[in-house]
């Protein structure tokens, strides 16, 4: 499928599909950053009241960082994954103390953060400061796999490369962050991982999975 094809008719299925949901009216990297975190191996409808009780509780991401340990694990209850709550604590103490108060605005400023790796890098570099790189996450494997038709092991080092460099050819250059929820966005609602509903696809005419009939079979992941 020829890539700005791509580009421009997923982010038209954006517009027409998208769920209204609270850090996309935002630009703040604060709350960018705290939504990606918390969203980590969490559905967003278990996510969703946990992101509003922190912007409630903390406003900016002073109010995090002089929050205690205690009162930030007392809010993430129920979450789990309290490793996230511990780093997500420590970063908000790192950004008032080492870049007074102010979240850094590239990739690679952003990576040093901790608990920030690429994709969390690359979602605030991309929402909050129209940086042209890309999210790869696991909706972004599953579409580009299948709509190209890439069968390399997504979880090896490189099939992580090559889906990275796709993703990054295919990046609007303009509306870095809407491409970026775009794909996210098709992945989880339309391009599932089971019983995909190919024949409603505004790609079925392109779609080499569906012309192939491969849904079932990628994105190809090798046995651990
Ligand atoms: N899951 C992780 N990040 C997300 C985002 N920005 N929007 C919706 N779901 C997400």
């Amino acid at each position: 499928m020829d890539k700005r094809y791509f580009s421009d008719k997923v982010v038209k299925w954006y517009e027409e599909n998208k769920r209204d949901l609270p850090w996309r009216d935002t630009k703040d990297p604060y709350k960018v950053w705290l939504s990606e975190i918390i969203l980590q191996q969490t559905r967003v409808i278990q996510g969703l009241p946990y992101y509003l009780k922190f912007v409630e509780k903390f406003p900016t991401v002073q109010a995090l960082a002089a929050a205690s340990e205690q009162e930030v694990l007392r809010l993430w209850q129920g979450l789990g994954y309290y490793t996230r709550a511990r780093n997500l604590h420590a970063c908000a103490k790192e950004v008032v103390s080492r870049y007074q108060g102010v979240f850094p605005q590239t990739f690679e400023e952003l990576k040093k953060l901790r608990g920030v790796g690429d994709y969390t890098a690359a979602a605030i570099a991309s929402f909050s400061f129209q940086e042209p790189v890309a999210v790869v996450d696991g909706n972004v494997f599953r579409v580009l796999s299948r709509v190209f038709g890439i069968d390399k092991e997504i979880n090896s080092p490189e099939g992580r490369k090559m889906f990275t460099q796709l993703a990054n050819e295919l990046i609007s250059r303009k509306h870095p962050d809407r491409y970026n929820q775009a794909v996210m966005e098709f992945g989880a609602l339309f391009c599932t991982p089971k019983n995909p509903d190919c024949p409603s696809c505004t790609f079925k005419a392109t779609c080499f999975a569906a012309q192939h009939d491969m849904q079932a079979v990628l994105p190809v992941k090798a046995k651990a």
